[in-house]
């Protein structure tokens, strides 16, 4: 039996990805409506009240600092979210690299098969560039069916930044390819 979408009560999305992507600096920009000049390395865990998300229900956003936190934490925080954001920045090929080199078989192993986390790729620092990765995200998203939604986004002009966190919330409350797969019964 394939299980398409399970009740949630509340949405925990993970933001990962290669240092100076800008993952703090996106929930930051979303919660304060404007950019910061000065980041700490890791942002607060925030909640969001279920009336001001798009889907209505409470959204945890959780950043993540390789500064300050181990690959083992990383593990934890991965298998405790319902959805992970791979932030990398348009403006740095590495970062994009990294999507498929290190994040998406990072995330893989670090979950079962049966509870593959949703994934939406995130690329940051859109105000720094003429052209567009999507294309080449698109490839990817070929390739990894847990990539659910891509979008590009600043969190310098706050272009996207609502929609970034909406497609997360989708993710996982109408998710377009089957998340859980649970063993045929007798
Ligand atoms: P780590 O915590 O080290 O993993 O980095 P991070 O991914 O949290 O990145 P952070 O938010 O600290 O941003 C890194 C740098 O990129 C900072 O100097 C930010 O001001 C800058 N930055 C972040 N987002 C944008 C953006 O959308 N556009 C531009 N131009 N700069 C950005
Ligand atoms: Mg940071």
């Amino acid at each position: 039996m394939v299980t398409w979408n399970m009740a949630r009560r509340h949405v925990r999305i993970l933001l990962v990805g290669d240092q100076g992507t800008g993952k703090t600096s996106l929930i930051l920009s979303l919660v304060s409506e404007e950019f910061p000049e000065d980041v700490p390395p890791k942002a607060e865990e925030i909640t969001i009240p279920a009336d001001v998300t798009p889907e209505q229900v409470p959204t945890n956003i959780v950043d993540f600092s390789a500064t300050e936190q181990s690959d083992d934490n990383l593990q934890d925080e991965i298998n405790k979210a319902h959805v992970v954001c791979i932030v990398y920045s348009v403006e740095n090929e590495e970062s994009i690299d990294r999507i498929t080199s290190h994040w998406l078989p990072f995330i893989r192993d670090s979950t079962t098969a049966e509870q593959r986390k949703p994934v939406v790729l995130v690329g940051n620092k859109i105000d720094l560039v003429d052209y567009s990765t999507i294309d080449h995200v698109l490839t990817i998203m070929e390739e990894y069916p847990e990539v659910e939604s891509c979008v590009e986004c600043s969190a310098k002009t706050l272009h996207n930044i609502s929609e970034m966190f909406y497609y997360a919330q989708k993710a996982v409350l109408h998710p377009t390819a089957p998340l859980y797969i649970m063993e045929e019964q007798d």
